[in-house]
């Protein structure tokens, strides 16, 4: 089955709101303006085909178009949202509270993101994992939580160099990925009306290191993870988009994506500037 790719830029800790304002204009114009009514972006510009500076996208009604999403810090969620409204960029989180509401201070809920018009929330980043303490669990709640709210989850898993090095970056991705599964798979009535997840390999390594796992490995990581959520579910892990991270350039995304299960990609350091993520949007197309 034909899974539409999904290009998603984390700023993490980065940006303002002049570089927020910069970026969606210039990506905005870039990608086209045309807003599909299902609510999921379709890469277009006025006249089926970019106009000058990059012709990267074919039209609108083209199917293989990719799906483009920007997840910026929380207090500039507003202002993307403004920036990309009527495009077909949407906007996600990078964390949210798996608690509704509540004595919880500093945290936002996942129904304050989709109230405040992001479509993606990422779960289980490895920094969030590694610097704030984040379990397998609250990960999953995290999405489960998401999902419910109508908002796209993106869970991130990825083995560190030592335990790729011991020879468990299976045994990894399994226990991380396992959590989430039961959130995916999940068939709670009215659930399966939630939007699909979305997973993102990540080798801890690979992140923010100028050195992109090799495509082979890559590949071999998500099929992986796809022969395990198959293993649940054989409709699930048809459907399920599974992006890699780490890395991710213009120069090595067209090879990356190419490979049968890589159906996508989180993008860090390179969404920071919009030409260096226009350039991600245009190998996925
Ligand atoms: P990077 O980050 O592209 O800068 O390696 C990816 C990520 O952490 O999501």
């Amino acid at each position: 089955m034909m899974r539409r790719s999904l290009i998603a830029g984390n700023w993490k800790m980065n940006g303002d709101r002049a570089m927020t304002a910069q970026w969606c204009a210039r990506v905005a114009r870039e990608l086209g303006r045309e807003y599909a009514a299902d609510g999921v972006g379709k890469v277009a510009a006025a006249g089926g085909v970019a106009d000058a500076g990059g012709a990267y996208f074919a039209n609108a009604n083209d199917d293989d178009a990719a799906e483009i999403a920007v997840c910026p810090p929380h207090i500039l969620i507003s202002a993307a949202v403004d920036a990309l409204a009527g495009s077909c960029v949407g906007v996600g989180a990078q964390d949210l509270d798996a608690n509704e509401s509540g004595a919880f201070t500093g945290q936002t809920s996942a129904r304050m993101l989709a109230d405040g018009g992001c479509r993606y929330v990422i779960v289980g980043h490895s920094e969030r994992r590694a610097l704030y303490h984040e379990s397998d669990q609250s990960a999953a709640q995290k999405a489960h939580t998401a999902r419910a709210a109508g908002l796209c989850a993106i869970l991130c898993v990825g083995e560190t160099r030592a335990e790729r090095d011991a020879g468990d970056t299976e045994k990894v991705l399994a226990r991380q990925l396992d959590a989430f599964l039961d959130a995916l798979c999940g068939d709670a009535p009215g659930y399966s009306a939630a939007p699909a997840g979305v997973v993102a390999y990540e080798p801890v390594w690979a992140i923010g290191s100028g050195r992109a796992a090799t495509p082979q490995q890559a590949q071999a990581a998500h099929h992986f993870l796809r022969a395990r959520i198959a293993a649940r579910d054989a409709r699930v892990a048809a459907q399920c988009r599974i992006l890699y991270g780490g890395s991710v350039s213009g120069g090595n995304a067209a090879e990356l994506l190419a490979q049968p299960d890589i159906d996508g990609a989180l993008v860090g350091g390179a969404s920071l500037k919009a030409d260096d993520f226009l350039a991600i949007c245009g190998a996925a197309s």
